[in-house]
């Protein structure tokens, strides 16, 4: 099958077959179709999008460029939470230990920071010790050992995904459902599972902005999980301001811990239950929601989910007891009075990029020491010269960031209107 031909039906809008796709991510997958062809179906898929069913083709035959999970047919639920990302979203820290209390396995594959958001190896990895390359067998292993694992993709995961997301970041591919799609569903389905929840975001800290581009992508994720047979929902949430009062790296799992003891802020607990709930009501494992957070909440009340914590980050070969690297704070001042009206929550992100708690390039090592923590909430009265925000870094560092935070973070004459943390589900 001719590329230039394929490349040519969907520039022109036509929606292309079952063995096209096939053929084409086969072969971009294998070497035998270069980069140059692979950016311009990407584009052309972007402007013209896809029908369900290519999106369904598309993730399936990515999923088929590797290798996937098979789990023994022993009756466990395997399950697992997705989120498109966001500024101090800790949520798969709380969630992998809290569902494997419950019963069920949780071979969580994640990822590391992508643009301005932060990612939950990187969060991981301020653990001392802490593996995120774990092989396949491994991750095998600490599932089978202690019910759940949070680590990277391995090699032979998705590898078409690999190729592809990393030609998207440099052609302007990225933002696009049925890409977007692909790529998340392809990886999640290589975890061969029974039940997903994804966690859609919208905001100023998302990637998608739009409550409706979420809704749009939020759908095409959940139909395509279904179609490939694995009982998806999805949740749209609220990313106008950090989930948690903590984003960076250290600063975050030591938030996650707090909230494991049972000291979590509401707004982070009160997702990370919503979201829980969700996969144990489609695994079947809780016939309700309520019932389904009551258990969700005995796990942390019991102190179960904490253990279960402390069990997986020691078989990933961390050390929960050796101090985590925290950088000196100082606070950021309210320039005025008012009310907290906006949060630019990219560019927080982009803050704390700049502390060095997230990469400018590939390369970039980073330092997790570095963060914010929100003192103040969208809404709040702020009197003049109140901390706004807790910055951790060194004083030089923070100096170079104090003007972008507090670009970031505006306190305006009137309130805002602040929505619900939870704004819909689709399932
Ligand atoms: N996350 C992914 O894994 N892939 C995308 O395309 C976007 C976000």
């Amino acid at each position: 099958m001719n590329p230039v031909w394929i490349i040519q039906k969907k520039r022109d809008r036509e929606p292309l077959t079952d063995a096209e796709i096939a053929a084409f991510i086969g072969g971009y997958a294998r070497g035998a179709i270069p980069d140059y062809q692979m950016s311009a179906l990407a584009m052309a898929i972007y402007l013209n999008g896809m029908t369900a069913d290519e999106t369904a083709s598309l993730t399936d035959h990515m999923l088929a460029s590797g290798a996937r999970f098979e789990w023994p047919d022993d009756g466990v639920p395997r399950v697992d939470k997705h989120s498109t990302g966001g500024i101090g979203d800790k949520t798969s820290l709380l969630l992998a230990p809290m569902l494997a209390c419950c019963g069920l396995e949780v071979p969580m594959i994640s990822g590391r920071g992508l643009g301005a958001t932060g990612g939950t190896l990187d969060k991981l990895e301020a653990i001392p010790g802490f593996r995120t390359n774990l092989t396949m067998d491994e991750v095998r292993a600490v599932v089978a050992r202690t019910g759940c694992v949070i680590t990277g993709a391995t090699a032979d995961l998705v590898p078409a995904d690999r190729k592809l997301y990393a030609l998207r970041d440099v052609t302007a591919t990225v933002p696009s459902i049925p890409l977007i799609t692909a790529s998340i569903m392809s990886k999640k389905l290589a975890e061969g599972l029974d039940a997903l929840v994804l966690d859609v975001k919208f905001g100023t800290g998302a990637f998608m902005k739009t409550e409706a581009d979420a809704r749009a992508l939020a759908q095409s994720l959940v139909a395509t999980g279904k179609r490939m047979g694995v009982a998806t929902t999805a949740l749209l949430t609220d990313m106008n301001q950090p989930l948690g009062r903590m984003a960076g790296n250290a600063v975050e799992v030591d938030e996650s811990i707090a909230a494991l003891q049972g000291n979590g802020p509401a707004d982070l607990m009160e997702c990370t239950l919503a979201l829980g709930a969700e996969v144990l009501v489609s695994s079947k494992h809780s016939t309700n929601g309520a019932e389904a957070i009551q258990t969700l909440q005995q796990t942390i009340d019991s102190g179960k989910a904490l253990e279960q914590f402390a069990e997986m980050i020691a078989a990933q070969n961390g050390d929960l007891n050796a101090p985590r690297p925290i950088a000196p704070t100082s606070d950021l001042a309210s320039p005025r009075s008012g009310y907290l009206a906006r949060i630019d929550a990219e560019l927080l992100g982009k803050a704390i990029i700049a502390m060095g708690g997230g990469r400018q390039v590939l390369s970039d090592a980073l330092d997790h020491s570095t963060g914010l923590e929100m003192l103040t909430r969208l809404g709040d009265k702020i009197d003049a010269g109140q901390p706004l925000a807790r910055i951790f870094a060194t004083p030089m560092i923070a100096e170079r960031v104090r003007h972008t935070l507090l670009e970031a973070i505006q306190v305006a004459d009137e309130p805002p209107t602040v929505g619900p943390l939870i704004l819909d589900r689709v399932g």
